[in-house]
């Protein structure tokens, strides 16, 4: 059987300094794509990155609370700079999951304009969805901002991502064949 083509996958929140790189943190982890991994990247997954829908913290590192909190999981070097989404992440990804509905209806409405400027694009265009929709409880699981909340929050977001996470696997193995 030919080899499949890695899959890419984006997370987005707004700020890309707490949800979003923790969903990447632990996807990363789960699929053994990090610096310090023994062993080889999951072979379904190319590209895995995060990104947010405004550009208030742009280069800015995950917050200390995020990189608190992957670190208590084992997870100890992840690095990224905060990033705004980009039109060309629709054609760049085959997955954009968005945290919560705002970031979905932001998302949503980039690429409504995208495809109102080149209509032919619709179809080859990747699809935000929400990440929750994997987690299992409902199809509108939100993941709730931390930002302006205590440390506890961080620990709610960290046990979203591993259980969205295992989710969205599963639901990628089912759809390649069980690999
Ligand atoms: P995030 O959280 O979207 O999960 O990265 C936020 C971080 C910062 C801000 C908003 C949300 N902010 O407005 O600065």
């Amino acid at each position: 059987m030919p080899e499949e083509k890695p899959l890419s996958v984006l997370f987005v929140c707004l700020g890309n300094i707490c949800r979003s790189p923790m969903a990447e943190g632990v996807f990363r982890s789960l699929t053994n794509n990090l610096p310090s991994s023994s062993s080889s990247p999951h072979k379904a997954f190319g590209t895995i990155d995060s990104a947010g829908t405004g550009a208030y913290h742009a280069l800015d590192p995950p917050d200390s609370r995020t990189l608190a909190v992957l670190a208590k999981h084992g997870v100890d070097d992840y690095e990224h700079a905060a990033r705004k989404v980009r039109t060309s992440d629709f054609s760049d990804f085959d997955y954009i999951f968005a945290m919560d509905s705002q970031n979905l209806s932001d998302l949503n409405n980039l690429r409504r304009r995208l495809v109102r400027a080149q209509p032919d694009a619709d179809a080859t265009l990747a699809k935000a969805m929400l990440f929750g929709k994997f987690g299992g409880r409902s199809e509108h699981e939100d993941v709730e901002d931390p930002y302006y909340g205590g440390k506890s929050g961080f620990d709610t977001v960290y046990e979203q991502m591993v259980r969205f996470s295992k989710g969205f696997l599963a639901h990628v193995e089912q759809h390649r064949g069980g690999e």
